[in-house]
């Protein structure tokens, strides 16, 4: 008798396993479909491997390459920032003169879940899961600011909440948030995987593995910070 219930739940068990697993793919479909309907796919690839071979091809994009957002980005983020799409990068993509006209597509209603999950599934086998705690770090922060300074073309929050640094790359405020703590090391590691053709200078080399972990982890602590109750 216990067996046969045990058998049953399992079945049921399975069963709704199952379920929601072509649910969860039957939305991802659905969602790929809202992103070609939609126009997305106009301005944004998303199979990879990177197809940029040249400076050309890079200023040639309308815009970024989504074929590892499921590595790069936080899910709730994603679902927030489709329904509401603020700047990231300061500047027009691929401009270096013209302001970002905060003029990207929004979604609404199912198709935000919908667009989120298939963007959510395009990962890339290059980003090692785990690697990086956000972290207070002063030898991270040492760097964004001083050694490196990666703060010359992103924005950070610092003192007094003063947004500072540069303007030439997507800002970094909330980063936290946006990124995923192991694609940011993964991205500094492996340029050639996710931007074979860049305007970031390339890191390899100049930053050791540890301080790579150390810059990351700093960069994934970029959060708003809790309000006291
Ligand atoms: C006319 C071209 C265009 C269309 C159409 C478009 N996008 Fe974008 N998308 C951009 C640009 C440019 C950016 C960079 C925006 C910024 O930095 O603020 C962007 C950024 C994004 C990002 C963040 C990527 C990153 O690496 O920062 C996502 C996700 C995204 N778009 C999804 C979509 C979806 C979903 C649709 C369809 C509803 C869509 N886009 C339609 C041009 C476009
Ligand atoms: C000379 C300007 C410059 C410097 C210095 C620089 N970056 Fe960047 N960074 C960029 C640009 C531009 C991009 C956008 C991608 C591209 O075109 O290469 C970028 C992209 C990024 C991204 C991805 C952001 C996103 O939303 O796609 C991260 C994370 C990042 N940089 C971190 C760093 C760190 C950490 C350092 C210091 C070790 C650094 N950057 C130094 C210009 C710079």
């Amino acid at each position: 008798m216990r067996h046969l219930i045990l058998a049953t739940l399992s079945t049921v068990a399975l069963f709704a396993a199952t379920t929601m697993a072509t649910m969860g793919a039957a939305n991802a479909s659905a969602g790929g479909d809202v992103f070609a309907a939609k126009g997305c796919a106009d301005c944004h690839y998303t199979q990879g491997p990177a197809r940029e071979k040249t400076i050309d091809d890079q200023l040639a994009k309308k815009g970024p390459e989504l074929w590892y957002a499921g590595s790069k980005f936080q899910k709730d983020w994603l679902g927030k920032w489709l329904t509401d799409p603020k700047p990231i990068r300061p500047m027009k993509f691929g401009s270096l003169t013209v302001e970002n006209p905060a003029d990207h597509p929004k979604l609404s209603g199912g198709d935000v879940a919908a667009v989120t999950d298939f963007l959510m599934g395009l990962t890339s086998a290059d980003v090692a899961a785990g690697k990086v705690k956000p972290k207070k770090n002063p030898k991270g922060r040492q760097i964004f600011s001083k050694k490196m300074p990666c703060s010359g073309c992103h924005q950070y929050v610092g003192r007094k909440k003063k947004i500072m640094g540069g303007r030439s790359g997507p800002s970094l405020v909330e980063a936290g948030v946006r990124l995923n703590p192991d694609w940011i090391l993964a991205y500094l590691q492996k340029p050639k995987v996710f931007k074979p053709v860049k305007m970031m200078p390339v890191f390899v080399g100049l930053l050791s593995d540890k301080d790579m972990l150390n810059v990351s982890r700093y960069v994934a602590n970029f959060k708003p910070k809790k309000k006291k109750k």
